[in-house]
């Protein structure tokens, strides 16, 4: 056991020296596809320009169950100090994907070990673009899901101490949509404003009203967060420039929530259109919707925490984006939240993942899986 231990923590070092941005993961697949061969488990033939999706096969009659994991690293340079630091300038594990791509590797390994007792068949995803989006709907797309009756996957959560895991049902995490507003003035000289249409007047009524729309449109017990992060506009002091352009986020925990907000959006940009007699266009890209845990599959996530020596929690919601989502529209499943110390948060340069956290999380994915099988296989 020591041996595990001791190998998937070199393998998540590794995985942390050597980090590639999303959709760009072809060193990681390679090398993970080569850990999964030393360990003789089945990679699937899918078409899939990065990640793969392992199975393990019992010998006992029972469903398709499948775990998830993800690969992809963020456009930050890191600052952790670690000996392991990313060797790759400007890219950095600083999500821990390293941390559940190898948790998900023991996962497999472990299951391939127990391939006797398992109930059906395991696939194990490792996903690549999840930060992006666009690497949940390229496996399903794969067919990696068909058959499958639940999923599970994890993320690791600096908030929570090693050794717990969190979970919920329902909405776990935010639904994600980016927008993008470019305002249509009309540029003049800075002293006779008066001959122009000054579009950074009309972002500033377009920033506070924004405001408005979740303080005077959503009840007061539902959450959602708008914020404008970027603003552009001119470009010295005595013009009054022709455009300016904003982008931002908007973040809510359920269909109706996201959609009213859309829709509003779009009546607050025509109306100040119209007072101001200038274009405001709108580019809304929709992200992942809300992580919308199964009842009965959060509850089993729960009640299997203490057999793999991990203490159960029930957790709050959090406004971050997951494309796990993406397959919860498919099947069934629930995605759980495993502590890893802190104390940086996510996407921070100094964010580091305790390693004490790494293999109880393999243990725990395995198991999950394995008492999955069972369960489903009795209920045929
Ligand atoms: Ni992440």
């Amino acid at each position: 056991m020591t041996q595990l231990v001791n190998y998937l923590q070199e393998v998540r070092h590794y995985l942390h020296r050597f980090p590639e941005l999303s959709g760009q993961e072809y060193a990681t697949t390679a090398y993970l596809r080569e850990q999964l061969a030393s360990h003789d488990i089945a990679v699937l033939d899918l078409p899939l320009q990065t990640g793969l999706v392992a199975e393990v096969r019992g010998e006992q009659p029972g469903p398709l169950v499948v775990l998830r994991s993800d690969i992809d690293a963020l456009p930050i340079e890191e600052q952790s100090g670690d000996a392991f630091r990313s060797q790759n300038p400007g890219v950095m594990h600083a999500c821990g994907h390293d941390f559940h791509a190898s948790a998900a590797l023991g996962a497999a390994i472990l299951l391939q070990q127990q391939r006797a007792q398992l109930a059906g068949s395991v696939r194990i995803l490792f996903q690549p673009a999840e930060e992006t989006g666009h690497g949940a709907p390229a496996i399903i797309a794969s067919g990696a899901l068909d058959g499958a009756k639940v999923i599970f996957g994890l993320h690791n959560d600096p908030g929570l101490p090693v050794g717990v895991v969190g979970c919920k049902a329902g909405a776990l995490t935010a639904g994600v949509d980016r927008f993008a507003i470019r305002i249509k003035g009309t540029g003049t000289h800075a002293a006779r404003p008066h001959e122009g249409n000054d579009p950074i007047v009309i972002a500033g009524q377009l920033i506070t009203a924004l405001q408005t729309l979740i303080a005077r449109n959503l009840p007061s017990d539902q959450n959602a967060v708008v914020s404008i992060t970027q603003i552009h506009s001119g470009t010295t002091w005595n013009v009054i420039p022709e455009e300016a352009w904003l982008e931002g986020t908007v973040r809510t925990f359920n269909a109706d929530s996201r959609t009213l907000l859309e829709q509003r959006l779009r009546q607050l940009l025509t109306g100040l259109g119209v007072s101001f007699n200038a274009e405001l266009a709108l580019d809304w890209q929709p992200g992942p919707p809300s992580v919308w845990n199964d009842e009965r599959w959060a509850a089993f996530t729960l009640d299997q925490a203490p057999a793999s020596e991990l203490e159960a929690r029930t957790i709050e919601a959090s406004p971050i984006g997951e494309d796990f989502a993406f397959y919860q529209q498919h099947i069934p499943g629930a995605f759980v939240m495993v502590g890893s110390g802190g104390p940086w948060p996510l996407h921070h340069p100094q964010f580091r993942v305790d390693d004490q956290a790494l293999f109880p999380a393999a243990r725990y994915l395995a198991a999950l899986a394995f008492a999955a099988g069972h369960e489903l296989a009795a209920e045929a």
